[in-house]
């Protein structure tokens, strides 16, 4: 097998810890001359699929590029997530403009949300569906509550009390429930979410600490794993095709850095993948001339249909917004 390698280019870190493990990058003076793969985006998406594959193939070098300032361990409460005043005017919201909060951070906005592990409900994914009209007749490759559960149920991991604390408390359980699925609902899990029910905690059950994909995809492996590289304090700007043409191989990422400004470029051998979040991802894509050219300020070198479909992602947080 060859020698493969990766870079995660991810969100920049403010408060890195000194544990730190030792190959995240600040720089790129610090990178490899080559990697196989580059991911763009360090939250939840990308350290899984750097996960993944570093484990799939221990002889291919990754990079991970994270894309904003961030947090490794976030502090206390209200948890930092940065708020981006990216919307334009929204018609189906009056017009008015909202803000969008995105987790910046190693990790992502798996690393700096409420540690409550919630679900939404069957309706919820099964519009998804209904968006993406009729693609495929077979329920396993589609996109709704029936084909998600396995790997809903894959994410979780119920835990038993303690067994004195059950007792006093006169506490019992069942285990389908936990894992959601089931009617009767007793689960926020069961795809239907009206009156009360339990939901899970992004947290360790004994040490206490946060759950993530910063400390599950990255932390936990990274020690095995010299095959995987990740960069902070760097932004993706954009991707680059050699002569403009897809057919040449993988494009070439763009990268600025949060510090100095400084852009240069990172070219994957294989394959350069965007996993830098439901903003990010079709941000980077439209800057690199990838899109629908109604949206794009550049000239579409590859006219796509990305959506913009962040209606229900608003988040509505200034009392004026309500007036
Ligand atoms: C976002 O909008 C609010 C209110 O209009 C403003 O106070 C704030 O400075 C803006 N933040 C950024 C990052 O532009
Ligand atoms: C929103 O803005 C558009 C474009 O300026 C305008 O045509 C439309 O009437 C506005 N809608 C509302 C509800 O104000
Ligand atoms: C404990 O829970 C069971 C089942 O929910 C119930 O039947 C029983 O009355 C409870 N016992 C006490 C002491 O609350």
């Amino acid at each position: 097998m060859p020698t493969i390698s990766a870079l995660i280019i991810t969100t920049a870190l403010v408060a890195l810890a000194s544990a730190a493990p030792s190959r995240v990058k600040t720089q790129h003076t610090e990178l490899r001359d080559e990697y196989d793969f580059v991911i763009a985006g360090g939250g939840t998406a990308g350290l899984t699929v750097a996960d993944r594959l570093t484990e799939a193939f221990p002889d291919i070098e990754y990079g991970d590029v994270e894309v904003t300032p961030g947090f490794f361990d976030p502090p206390g409460s209200p948890p930092p997530a940065t708020q981006m005043n990216y919307s334009v005017p929204v018609p189906t919201l009056n017009n008015r403009t909202a803000d969008l909060l995105i987790g910046m951070t190693v990790g992502g906005s798996s690393a700096v949300n409420g540690q409550f592990f919630d679900r939404a409900s069957r309706l919820d994914y099964d519009d998804w569906d209904y968006l993406a009209g009729e693609v495929s007749k077979d329920v396993n490759t589609r996109w709704n509550w029936d084909s998600l559960l396995p790997y809903f149920k894959k994410s979780v991991t119920f835990v038993e009390p303690d067994k004195a604390i059950a007792q006093a408390l006169n506490l019992t359980w069942d285990y389908e429930a936990a894992y959601g699925g089931i009617i009767p609902r007793r689960e926020c899990a069961a795809g239907n979410k009206d009156g009360l029910c339990w939901v899970p905690a992004s947290q360790h059950p004994w040490a206490s600490v946060r759950s993530h994909s910063g400390q599950g995809h990255y932390r936990d492996v990274i020690e095995d794993r010299p095959n995987y590289d990740l960069l902070v304090r760097h932004k993706v700007t954009r991707v680059l095709y050699p002569d403009g043409d897809p057919a040449q191989g993988p494009p070439m990422v763009e990268v600025r850095s949060l510090r100095d400004g400084n852009v240069f470029t990172v070219r994957p051998i294989a394959e350069a993948i965007l996993s830098a979040g439901a903003i990010h991802t079709p941000q980077i894509l439209q800057r690199s001339g990838i899109g629908p050219q109604a949206f794009l300020r550049v000239p579409a070198s590859i006219s796509s249909p990305i959506y913009l479909g962040l209606a229900t992602t608003f988040r509505i947080t200034r009392q004026s917004d309500l007036a």
